[in-house]
């Protein structure tokens, strides 16, 4: 069996042209313009190219993007304070915090300081309660553009197995909670879990979100299943030449396509769907604010 790709970049470039859309009916209808804040604290560059990429493609969709760049010794006062200015400002409806912050910066207290309906990212405790219990929540980018892509594959996922591989906050956690509202009987595996290949192979979908470059080999995935996979790992291509490099996800992409039913590629599967989300939850959050 050969898989389907499923091709992020198309799905995306779709939502974005929705959200295009129903911004440009909220601005020429009632004269609102949704507005998404992000705040990049220091500079490191992955976090750099994710911010620019994301202020770039509010912009395209007709939002108003605002940036802010703070300093890596910015004190925590400060960042609350402009975390403050941002709840209270009518023209910003979504704010992200670009994560890891500096380790001076206690995470949690600053994501908690966002306003629950700001929070676009759904890393809030608020949200993250709210999805866990089935209620109206910000649900996180990343996790959201991958069970969009299962639901659009799938039709209904009921009664599916679903792996899902790593349990961070942000994709593995939020991911699992997903799939448990589709009505899926999930397994959430991690670092410690024994005979991970065999839990792997029970699953009739498989999300790969550990950060481990191809970690996850074609034969660990049941004949037909369909591959999510959220890595984004950067490793030496010497085949390209001297000092190259090249991405690379979770999923050993060669092996498990000739198994797979469906597997997302990596560049262009998970990616352009986080960015795509991001938006929908702004327009989201814009809606909500003047509902
Ligand atoms: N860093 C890596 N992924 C994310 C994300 O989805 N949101 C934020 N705020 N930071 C991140």
């Amino acid at each position: 069996m050969v898989a389907q790709t499923i091709d992020g970049r198309e799905f995306a470039a779709g939502i974005r042209g929705d959200v295009a859309a129903h911004v440009a009916r909220l601005r020429d209808d009632h004269g609102i313009v949704p507005g998404l804040a992000v705040v990049l604290v220091g500079e490191d560059p992955a976090s750099q190219v994710y911010v620019r990429s994301k202020g770039r493609q509010t912009v395209e969709v007709g939002m108003n993007s605002y940036e802010h760049g703070l300093d890596a010794t910015t004190s925590e006062a400060e960042l609350l304070a402009l975390i403050d200015r941002l709840n209270a400002d009518p023209a910003v409806h979504g704010i992200l915090v670009q994560l890891p912050l500096p380790d001076h910066l206690n995470e949690d207290l600053v994501i908690n300081a966002i306003a629950p309906e700001k929070d676009v990212d759904g890393f809030h405790i608020s949200n993250v309660g709210r999805l866990a219990t089935g209620q109206k929540a910000m649900v996180p980018c990343t996790p959201l553009g991958c069970l969009m892509m299962l639901r659009r594959h799938h039709g209904s996922l009921s009664g599916l197995d679903a792996v899902v591989i790593g349990r961070s906050n942000i994709v593995g956690k939020p991911m699992a909670q997903l799939l448990l509202g589709d009505s899926c009987t999930v397994t959430v595996a991690h670092s410690r879990t024994r005979d991970l290949p065999e839990v792997v192979r029970r699953a009739d979908i498989v999300v790969a979100a550990v950060g481990r470059a191809q970690m996850v080999p074609g034969d660990w995935i049941k004949p037909g299943a369909t591959v999510i996979d959220v890595g984004i790992n950067r490793i030496d291509a010497p085949e390209r030449g001297e000092g190259k490099t090249r991405l690379v996800g979770d999923v050993d992409h060669d092996s498990a396509a000739a198994v797979a039913g469906a597997i997302t590629p990596v560049p262009g599967g998970v990616g352009p769907m986080t960015i795509a989300c991001l938006l929908a939850n702004t327009l989201t959050a814009c809606c909500r604010a003047n509902d």
